[in-house]
């Protein structure tokens, strides 16, 4: 089921269990568990009442037949069974209620599919094949655990371009939306605003892990994150401003292995004076989001940071993005000016708009969530779009070729006709 488990452990699993309600069906389906060389012994009386009782104190088997017909409620009782059931089995249920809506629900809430009775032996034979293939094929669940991990960096060129604010959103877009189980980790150890953002309490887990870089493991990281949302765990600190950070990094290593691990997207804020300490930070990041705006002192940051780049994490995919773009008041510089000097192309532009900012601050939430559909809310959801595309083109190519992502958006680039190029 694809509902709500309970997850017992790696007990072996019986190929096949069914609770039925009756004698009549419990016939039909001793010749079919012949058939496919299951003991008739795993034919149990009691229906679906009997299921959650069983399967609360055992492992879940491979195919689970379930008789609804003695339930008042099916659809109520099916929310019970999948608390008990474990990910990867693959229900068959059967009942006398034939109601459209009720199969509608059942197979949404993680059913393979509902046999209204009275049975015969050809549907049955049908479901049963058809619950095989799907053993036989890739699962969902697995699937999902099968996406490579994306880790993504938040560089701000300079203070308040904008750099927090977008990693929070960002790493709220792929946990909320998206439903990418996500870690934000926040390290601005003495000023960050992750937790703050979200309107939620830092806690110590920060700071302990650099105090105490050997503690960190699966567990601590459970325990010292915070959770925003049920997909996303905020790691972050407002360490005392009295005494400097003494780390030489192993805790924030420690932390991306953990969290890689545990998460499928890790997003980091990333403080430029943290780059300059610890490069190391970048090794597993696909991409680096530089965040910037069109000002004079952040055109030359930008320059200086993209060359930084290039020599410290050529493996990284760099995504310049410019925000508080007014469109009303003109910069210090135009776009054109900017792209010519920083020798590139500006990859997402954000517009200025204080109102979006205030009410998302006002109400405790990140940016996107007030933004919504706004310019605002586009340009981060692009922003997220695009780290995920980065981390699954960079794996594929990885397996297939073993090549980095930045060959691959180099050959990529060659094949994409300038946008000057005017058609004759
Ligand atoms: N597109 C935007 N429009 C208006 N205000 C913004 C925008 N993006 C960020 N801000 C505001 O700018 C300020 C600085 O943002 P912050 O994310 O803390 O910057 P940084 O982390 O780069 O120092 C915050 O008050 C934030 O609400
Ligand atoms: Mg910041």
């Amino acid at each position: 089921m694809n509902a709500p488990f309970k997850i017992h452990g790696a007990a072996a699993r019986e190929a096949f269990t069914a609770f039925v309600c009756d004698d009549a069906t419990a016939e039909l389906l001793k010749p079919i568990a012949t058939e496919n060389g299951w003991d008739h012994g795993r034919i149990n009386k009691g229906g679906l009442r009997n299921a959650v009782q069983t399967l609360s104190v055992s492992a879940s088997p491979n195919i689970l037949f379930v008789d609804l017909s003695e339930s008042g409620d099916p659809l109520n009782d099916i929310g019970s069974l999948a608390e008990v059931c474990e990910p990867g089995t693959v229900v068959i249920a059967t009942g006398l209620v034939n109601d459209v809506r009720l199969y509608r629900d059942l197979v949404n809430s993680g059913i393979q599919d509902y046999l209204l009775k009275p049975l015969n032996p050809e549907q049955l034979r049908e479901a049963f094949n058809q619950a095989q293939m799907i053993l036989a094929g890739p699962r969902a669940s697995e699937a999902v655990v099968d996406r490579p991990h994306m880790m993504a960096a938040f560089i701000g060129v300079r203070g308040g371009v904008g750099a927090s604010t977008l990693a929070s959103s960002v790493a709220w877009q792929l946990s909320d939306k998206q439903s990418r189980s996500t870690a934000l980790l926040d390290l601005d150890v003495h000023f960050g605003t992750g937790a703050l953002t979200l309107d939620l309490e830092p806690g110590r887990g920060l700071t302990d892990a650099i105090e105490n870089p050997g503690r960190i493991d699966g567990l601590f990281i459970e325990r010292a994150m915070v959770k925003a949302n049920d997909k996303l765990s905020v790691l972050s600190a407002e360490a005392p401003i009295n005494q400097p950070m003494m780390s030489d990094g192993t805790a924030f290593f420690q932390l991306q292995e953990e969290m890689k691990q545990a998460f499928e997207c890790t997003v980091i804020d990333l403080p430029r004076t943290m780059l300059i300490q610890h490069p190391h930070l970048l090794y597993d990041v696909q991409t680096a989001v530089v965040v910037t705006e069109f000002t004079l002192a952040a055109t030359r940051d930008t320059i200086r940071i993209l060359s930084w780049l290039k020599s410290n994490a050529p493996q990284a995919n760099v995504m310049v993005v410019a925000n508080r773009v007014s469109a009303t008041a003109p910069g210090e510089i135009t776009r054109k000016d900017f792209e010519s000097s920083i020798e590139r192309t500006v990859d997402v532009v954000i517009p200025l708009d204080v109102k979006l900012a205030t009410q998302a601050a006002k109400l405790g939430k990140p940016l996107i969530e007030v933004a919504k559909s706004t310019k605002v809310g586009q340009a981060i959801q692009d922003i997220s779009g695009r780290l995920v595309v980065a981390a699954e083109s960079g794996d594929k190519q990885a397996k297939a070729t073993g090549k980095s992502l930045l060959g691959k958006l180099a050959e990529l680039k060659t094949k994409i006709p300038s946008k000057k190029t005017k058609a004759a």
